[in-house]
């Protein structure tokens, strides 16, 4: 839709992949888009790709939480990096499949690919939640929302309303601390509740992705929320965590350091040494 390049749908259940692109280039073709999508069983099509974007998995069904999900996923993706490695392996890569920080740092690893080249989108959707939350709460236009959510996608997310503006007037000048509290709550609680009623999440996430794909292949240098690998960042090495960076030509160019607080802080901790645990059950 952003006509940002043809796209690839690759999925181990046959027939899926090729349904679903019919479906989308017969909207791209009323649409004037030039752009194709095709569809495929075979990984050796990902061959010459610029991006790719990693969504193999199976998603959380109602009560569970992305953390369930490491020990499957884990295994179903280690898979899909040794395909990339043989047929993509100069792409830049955007994992999503959750549990998401743990999996982007498996991902780098397995690939031995630098941070620039290898991140991953879970920030992303958390920040669509908050702001849309944000915009109900205010009564405020979501055109005038910016916002910023980091940590970990899952338990220990971070919405950063201190950090937050509606058109560049602090979001605390217009909600009160329990406003506050309840925002960031509903943030977090929000996925499970959209899973409950319709199974899975799809066109935010699919937003979300794209958003970032955007910000690399047209090299905005936009400052958007990723997982990506920290290297002395925030007091943090050898983990993947949601942070603000910096998306350029590039990939992932730089990585923002807030000045957090105490209660910022603690959240932060929390979020880095949940990831760090599940990083430890993986032999790499
Ligand atoms: N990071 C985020 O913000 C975010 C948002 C939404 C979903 N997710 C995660 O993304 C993953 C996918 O979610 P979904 O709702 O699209 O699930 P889904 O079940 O609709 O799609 C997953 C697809 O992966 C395919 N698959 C499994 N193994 C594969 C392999 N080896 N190679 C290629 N394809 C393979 C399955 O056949 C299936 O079609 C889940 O782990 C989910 O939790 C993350």
């Amino acid at each position: 839709l952003r006509e940002l390049g043809d796209v690839l749908l690759l999925d181990i259940v046959e027939g899926l992949p090729q349904g679903e692109a019919l479906d989308i280039n017969h909207q791209l073709a009323e649409q004037g888009i030039d752009c194709i999508a095709r569809g495929s069983n075979n990984y050796e099509d990902m061959k010459g790709s610029n991006f790719v974007v990693v969504v193999a998995g199976v998603g959380r069904k109602p009560g569970m939480t992305r953390m369930d999900l490491l020990k499957t996923n884990a295994d179903i993706v280690k898979g899909v990096c040794d395909k990339i490695k043989n047929y993509a392996p100069d792409s830049k890569i955007i994992v999503v499949t959750n549990p998401l920080d743990p999996l982007t740092y498996l991902v780098l690893k397995s690939l031995g690919g630098n941070r620039k080249q290898i991140i991953g989108m879970g920030g992303m959707l958390d920040l669509s939640r908050f702001k849309e939350h944000i915009s109900t709460v205010t009564g405020i236009s979501r055109d005038s929302v910016q916002a910023m959510v980091i940590s970990e996608h899952g338990e220990n997310m971070l919405p950063l309303v201190r950090f937050s503006s509606l058109s560049g007037i602090p979001l605390t000048e217009f909600v009160t601390a329990e406003q506050s509290e309840d925002l960031a709550t509903k943030t977090k609680s929000i996925a499970a509740q959209v899973i409950s009623l319709k199974g899975a999440t799809v066109y935010a996430p699919g937003n979300a992705v794209s958003t970032m794909v955007e910000s690399i292949v047209k090299n905005k240098k936009a400052i958007l929320p990723v997982s990506a690998l920290l290297e002395g960042e925030y007091g943090y090495n050898d983990v993947c965590i949601g942070v603000p960076c910096v998306l350029g030509d590039e990939g992932m160019e730089k990585i923002i350091e807030l000045r957090l607080n105490e209660n910022e802080k603690q959240v932060f901790d929390l979020g880095v040494q949940s990831v760090k645990n599940a990083i430890k059950s993986f032999s790499l």
